[in-house]
């Protein structure tokens, strides 16, 4: 139970999905002609961004990115769309799922050529954390992506460096 979180109205996956699509270019790639990791890291980072400042409605940091898969390589010349939604809200803390897909411009199959999961907290003017509205989960599938998300945070709470923690160095 949250009173400040459950204070606030609750709005729905689908309300802050948002949607990037990138053409990716030669600055993009490595000399072999496949895309830099880091390229496809920053877009996650700013769609999931996104995502995380329309559900919050106040602006918000990335805290972590815990889990990214490159899955397939991507090419100068893919179109890459990267889709973000929010899977699971705590008290100031969302996480946001990115699923990263790929096609060459020239049309052909669309690959899934990443995936990650990004913690966005909402803070205030002062960087303060603040309290996020709950996520209304309207059908099985977004009920099953809560729970995996929750036990995700929870290991993520579990495993977290903590600056004030005595160091082992
Ligand atoms: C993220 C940040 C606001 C957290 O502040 P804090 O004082 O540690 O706040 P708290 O310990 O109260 O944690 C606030 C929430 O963030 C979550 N959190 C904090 N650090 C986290 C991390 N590394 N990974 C995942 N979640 C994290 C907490 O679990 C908590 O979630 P909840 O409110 O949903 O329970 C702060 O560490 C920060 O400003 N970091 C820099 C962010 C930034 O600049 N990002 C861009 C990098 S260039």
């Amino acid at each position: 139970m949250n009173a400040a979180r459950d204070a606030l109205p609750s709005a729905g996956v689908e309300e802050s999905r948002a949607s990037v699509v990138r053409l990716m270019v030669p600055t993009d790639a490595n000399f072999m002609g496949n895309v830099f990791g880091g390229s496809i890291l920053a877009e996650i980072d700013r769609v999931a961004f996104v995502t995380a400042q329309r559900h919050a409605r106040s602006t918000v940091v990335t805290a972590s990115i815990d889990r990214v898969d490159f899955l397939q390589p991507v090419h100068v010349g893919d179109v890459v769309d990267f889709d973000a939604r929010v899977t699971w809200v705590g008290r100031t803390s969302m996480e946001i799922w990115v699923r990263v897909t790929a096609e060459p411009a020239s049309g052909g199959t669309r690959r899934h050529v990443g995936e990650a999961f990004v913690t966005m907290v909402a803070v205030d003017a002062s960087g303060h954390p603040v309290a996020v509205p709950p996520l209304a989960l309207a059908n099985d599938e977004e009920r099953r992506r809560y729970e995996e998300g929750r036990l995700r945070a929870e290991a993520r709470g579990r495993t977290r460096h903590r600056s004030n923690a005595p160091s082992s160095r």
